[in-house]
């Protein structure tokens, strides 16, 4: 099978002009007529591809650039500089073309309508994409495959729980199945059944439709059940672009040192064992703590890209 790129972004750049603020009310007054302005690079001269049917995780801190990254490729914000297609359309210079084929969902701000029962949702966005009565009858028995929906469609998004409405959210988004979602943050917020429920949908619908995702989280419980690839940005730049499991090997010779230390106290120790000793540093806890047990563990996803975060790589 040929392998097109879903997604190409070439040296793209993001500034924004934020006003600086004076403080108090004559500063408010001064802000009100001066151009006293700085600029902000929310996106630093990133560039990626990716292919079509990839699940990417796109990761990064708080403030990173990773909304603005996805804005960009939904066709919400242009570019400063740089250039990018989208399913082969320039997102901001053809918005209709290119909302066509793709979906997105921001955590915590549903797109949907609130005061409608969801059925009904469902039927506008059948319409506004044009999805025939067929497509739409097997993607709702896709649907139900994974998810029990009967609770969901009778309901207005108003009424639902944070759990329901994000879930609702995700189905709206591949409803008329596009060639790449975006989910920004889906599972902020949402306990542990209904982050797997969400995890399996994702990783169901994916599957049998071939949908590009692209996602941001910052539950590495997320990755590790659906990201093969992750890309991490730091302050707007590009700091790494490969598989999970390069990055695992590259800490292969992290492990997480696991003491018990109290009656449920477990503390956790980061050793790299090139450099250190796991009963080197086993007997320095000794010597002020009793230890009660032990486990030595791989490095987690989460530890290593707190690593990357830090510098490490
Ligand atoms: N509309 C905007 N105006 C000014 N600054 C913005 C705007 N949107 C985002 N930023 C800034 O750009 C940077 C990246 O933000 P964002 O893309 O939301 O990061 P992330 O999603 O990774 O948390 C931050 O410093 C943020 O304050
Ligand atoms: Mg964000």
């Amino acid at each position: 099978m040929e392998e097109r790129n879903a997604i190409e972004l070439t040296n793209i750049t993001k500034d924004f002009k934020v006003l600086n603020r004076h403080e108090g009310l004559k500063g408010s007054i001064r802000d009100l007529f001066s151009r006293d302005y700085r600029t902000v690079r929310a996106v630093d001269d990133v560039s990626m591809q990716i292919k079509e049917g990839e699940i990417v995780g796109y990761l990064g801190p708080n403030g990173a650039g990773k909304s603005t990254t996805i804005k960009m490729m939904t066709g919400v914000l242009e570019p400063t500089s740089g250039s990018i297609v989208v399913n082969g359309v320039v997102p901001y210079k053809d918005r209709v073309k290119s909302s066509a084929n793709i979906g997105v969902v921001f955590g915590q701000r549903s797109q949907l309508w609130w005061s409608l029962p969801l059925i009904e949702s469902f039927n506008l966005l059948k319409d506004i994409y044009l999805v025939d009565d067929k497509d739409y009858d097997d993607m709702m028995a896709l649907y139900r495959s994974f998810v029990d929906l009967e609770p969901l469609l009778h309901k207005t998004v108003r009424q639902m729980s944070l759990g329901q409405r994000t879930l609702s959210d995700i189905l709206a988004a591949f409803l008329h199945n596009p060639g790449i979602v975006f989910l920004d943050e889906p599972t902020i917020g949402l306990d542990v059944s209904m982050k797997a429920t969400i995890r399996e949908l994702i990783k169901g619908l994916n599957k049998e439709k071939k949908t590009t995702v692209i996602l941001t989280t910052h539950d590495m419980g997320d990755v590790d059940a659906l990201c093969e690839r992750i890309v991490i940005i730091d302050k707007g730049r590009k700091i790494y672009d490969n598989d999970i499991e390069h990055l695992k090997n590259f800490f292969g010779s992290y492990r997480t040192l696991k003491v018990r230390v109290g009656s449920d106290t477990w503390e956790e120790h980061l050793i790299d064992e090139k450099n250190e000793d796991v009963m080197e540093v086993l007997r320095e806890i000794q010597k002020t703590k009793k230890v009660r047990d032990m486990k030595l563990e791989e490095i987690s996803t989460e530890e290593v890209i707190k690593k990357i975060y830090e510098g490490g790589v």
